[in-house]
């Protein structure tokens, strides 16, 4: 028998013009901004790859070719490589797209909001659960625990309806987040009765705010698709979740380890450093470095 709680499909939406990071971004594709020296997109490959999928369907736009080429191989470098026995990088190479994972990509021809772009992937995921990851958010595990998105596919296994990862955010931040609201269902787990997106503080339900990451079923395209526009005149994935609190159920999961907000130049830079101070190499010499400025 098929095994319903499987979860096979992830889906990026990487449209976004990334406006915060002009002139960087004017070329070239936000999610293809480097911490240390990964792209960001490729974090959130890796993350959905950790949690046991293995289809990444990237809802790409115009200007985004580079992401495409990233997760395909590359004959010259790979043969330059090899032919200087530079046989590390050529497995780091090598690695960015392993042989029993697959790549869709598709195109979202306009920028109507992030339910839009989820629903673009739709007639790829078809009629199964599957995660949506937003590569602004870095997430980092708890070390040496599993990811964020393994933790919400583990959850899903128990309580199989929409699963979105939350954190608590300050009170002042509550617009730039879709927030939930619900009875507490267990440790890290709310059952959601209000989900909104980015409210004002006085509005705002509660103080636990969506982070971008979603294991939905698939119910929840039939849901966007027939949804009005709605916070800044788009179509927002958080109202197509919300319907489904009442027809199927939603639980919010507070997820263990850390996000970065990349999105924003701040959290970008606090990813950068974290991430070069683990770093086994560049980690000591780094640390260093950052002792001895005079702050
Ligand atoms: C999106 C979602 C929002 C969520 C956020 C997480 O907003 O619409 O509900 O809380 O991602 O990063 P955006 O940051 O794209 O404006």
């Amino acid at each position: 028998m098929k095994n319903v709680t499987r979860i096979d499909k992830a889906v990026f939406p990487v449209a976004g013009l990334g406006t915060r990071f002009l002139p960087a971004t004017k070329a070239m594709p936000k999610e293809m901004l480097p911490v240390v020296d990964k792209p960001l997109v490729q974090y959130a490959v890796e993350e959905a790859y950790e949690a046991g999928l293995r289809h990444m369907v990237f809802v790409t736009g115009r200007s985004k070719r580079a992401i495409e080429d990233h997760f395909d191989t590359s004959p010259e470098l790979e043969a330059e490589l090899e032919a200087a026995g530079k046989t590390e990088l050529l497995e780091l190479v090598r690695s960015i797209a392993p042989a029993d994972m697959a790549c869709s990509f598709v195109r979202q021809p306009r920028a109507l909001g992030l339910g839009h772009a989820v629903l673009c992937a739709a007639p790829i995921v078809g009629q199964e659960p599957f995660a949506v990851l937003l590569p602004d958010d870095l997430m980092s595990g708890p070390q040496g625990g599993a990811g964020v998105l393994a933790q919400m596919v583990r959850q899903f296994e128990r309580t199989p309806t929409c699963i979105l990862a939350v954190q608590e955010v300050p009170r002042e931040h509550v617009r730039r987040y879709g927030i939930v609201a619900g009875e507490p269902a267990g440790e890290r787990l709310t059952r959601v009765s209000r989900m909104v997106e980015k409210p004002e503080p006085d509005a705002a339900p509660s103080r636990m705010g969506v982070a971008g990451r979603y294991v939905l079923t698939p119910a929840v395209f039939e849901m966007i698709r027939t949804n009005p526009r709605g916070a800044g005149g788009e179509i927002q994935l958080t109202d197509g979740i919300a319907r489904l609190i009442e027809a199927e159920g939603v639980h919010a999961y507070r997820y263990e380890g850390r996000r970065y907000d990349c999105g924003s130049k701040e959290g970008f830079l606090q990813a950068t450093v974290d991430f070069a101070l683990k770093d086994p190499q560049l980690g000591p010499g780094f640390r260093d470095y950052l002792k001895n400025l005079a702050l």
